[in-house]
């Protein structure tokens, strides 16, 4: 047996410290991290899935199981505008507003959670498109102010325990998702502090964080739209997300999933919501399309952008590549970090976790090129959204280095593609107020830059036009 012992100690590399035991333990070498290779990605199978039920348990389940408790809620909410109300809801949920469920916890108490929608659901025209990336939150203030108001209207032993272990993880994730621009949506950076604070083995939640948590600051992303999902193989710019991408989405139930027995429940119906969002279509451009012009573009968009961006209508291709940073010459930073030393305890704790039992952290040096179904709806571009308009995005010189952040999705340009916005001649250095400041998009920051993709630079103006309009058909 003593053999046995000292042969599997000397596999591990433990030569010298064979009679140390703990020692040797303790620095068992690491599982090397796999990186995923640049080109294109292959498809991986995903658990079937009902996209009515998916639906019906993303406007009312309880896959958030933390928030504050109802009666706290309705003494400070407003009431909802008709446009936020969402069929298909039960109980509770058919009075609140489309980013809300209505759950209620272990102890009994009636509590609110932000749902999916809260960040993948966003207007159009007046219209609200379930699936379009909310480009216009703000998470530039501190977000601990508003939970500890709603404390105040907290009134038994058990609304405290529940306001209490909400109030906690927002105030712990606090520093790690204050953006310092509108639009700019810290998902990625909570969902790392949020790993940072939950047991790898248990998901255990532990108030101080048991491995280094992200920079504080987060990197700006752009919402990307869910109808992508129906064609894309990986989840993610970087495409890190493999293998099953419904265990995958139920990372954004990590707030307050804390066992798991728990998150188990949930990945119960977490293949529905994959199969509905693998449901969702485009929608259609609400305005007049010039349909010679976008005849024209198509062919221009044949000859200089379907290699990469797929071709679309009746023999629809999209080629699921993802190209390395350098090639495509976006802001470096999101790619960079995912696959850089600090990334590698992320990857670690997910695929060592329950959520990589059958789904892969692996991120690869690049970012993949995206289907464009219904582009036109997606401003701002990039996956940090510094190019405002499609216009800008294939004519780089022509791209804003600072520009004001529009603050709703109102004022849409039909000639760019992409919300009205100000351009600017200087930067946040030179903002006059704290309103102008979170407002101004400034490309020199680290992780903003509006560089790359200059695919479309030696097209003329004729050619750019056409692709502007076949693009409104997509
Ligand atoms: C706080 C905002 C926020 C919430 C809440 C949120 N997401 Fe996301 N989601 C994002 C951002 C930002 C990204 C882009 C991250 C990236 O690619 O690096 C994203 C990416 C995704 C993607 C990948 C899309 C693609 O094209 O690769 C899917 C799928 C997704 N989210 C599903 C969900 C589901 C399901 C929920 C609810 C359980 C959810 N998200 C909750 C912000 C959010």
């Amino acid at each position: 047996m003593l053999k046995n012992y000292l042969t599997k100690l000397l596999t591990k590399g433990c030569l010298l410290t064979a009679f140390f035991l703990t020692a040797c333990e303790q620095t068992e070498p690491p599982q090397p991290i796999r990186y995923a290779p640049t080109g294109p990605v292959s498809a991986e199978q995903q658990r079937p899935g009902d996209p009515e039920a998916g639906y019906r348990a993303l406007v009312n389940n309880a896959y958030i199981s933390c928030g504050p408790p109802y009666t706290a809620y309705s003494q400070t909410a407003s009431v909802p505008r008709p446009d936020q109300l969402l069929t298909g809801r039960t109980g509770r949920n058919k009075e609140l507003p489309y980013f809300l469920n209505g759950i209620t916890s272990a102890n009994g108490v009636e509590l609110v959670s932000s749902n999916c929608l809260y960040c993948h659901a966003g207007y159009f025209d007046g219209k609200l498109i379930i699936g379009l990336g909310n480009e216009f939150l703000d998470f530039t203030g501190n977000r601990t102010s508003r939970s500890e108001r709603l404390g105040q209207y907290v009134k038994t032993e058990a609304e405290a325990q529940q306001w209490r272990k909400w109030a906690d993880r927002i105030a712990a994730i606090a520093p790690y998702i204050t953006t310092d621009t509108l639009g700019i949506n810290p998902a990625v950076n909570a969902t790392l502090a949020l790993m940072a604070h939950h047991d790898r083995e248990t998901l255990a939640w532990s108030e101080k964080p048991l491995m280094q948590p992200p920079k504080e600051k987060p990197l700006p992303v752009s919402v990307p739209p869910w109808w992508r999902m129906k064609k894309k193989h990986a989840m993610f710019y970087n495409a890190e997300g493999r293998g099953d991408h419904a265990r995958l989405m139920m990372l954004a139930s990590i707030l307050c999933t804390d066992s798991v027995a728990e998150a188990r429940a949930v990945d119960q119906w977490a293949p529905d919501i994959r199969a509905y969002l693998e449901s969702l279509e485009a929608p259609d451009y609400p305005y007049p399309i010039n349909d010679q012009l976008a005849t024209q573009g198509a062919r221009v968009f044949q000859q200089n952008c379907s290699a990469c961006q797929g071709s679309y209508g009746k023999d629809a291709y999209y080629p699921n590549l993802l190209i390395a940073y350098e090639e495509v010459g976006t802001d470096p930073e999101l790619a960079k970090k995912a696959v850089g030393k600090e990334g590698e305890r992320y990857i670690r704790w997910f695929n060592q976790s329950f959520f990589g039992e059958i789904a892969r952290a692996e991120p690869a040096p690049g970012y993949i090129a995206p289907p464009l179904d219904g582009v036109w709806a997606t401003a701002p571009y990039l996956h940090n959204g510094s190019v405002p308009t499609i216009e800008a995005l294939l004519n780089s010189p022509a791209r804003p280095r600072y520009w004001l952040y529009p603050e709703a999705p109102t004022d849409y340009d039909q000639q760019t593609l992409g919300w009205h916005i100000t351009e600017m001649d200087y930067g946040k250095t030179g903002a006059k107020n704290p309103k102008e400041l979170k407002r101004i998009y400034d490309t020199t920051l680290e992780g903003y830059s509006n560089t790359g993709h200059i695919y479309g630079d030696h097209l003329n103006a004729a050619d750019r036009a056409a692709i502007i309009e076949y693009l409104k058909s997509l």
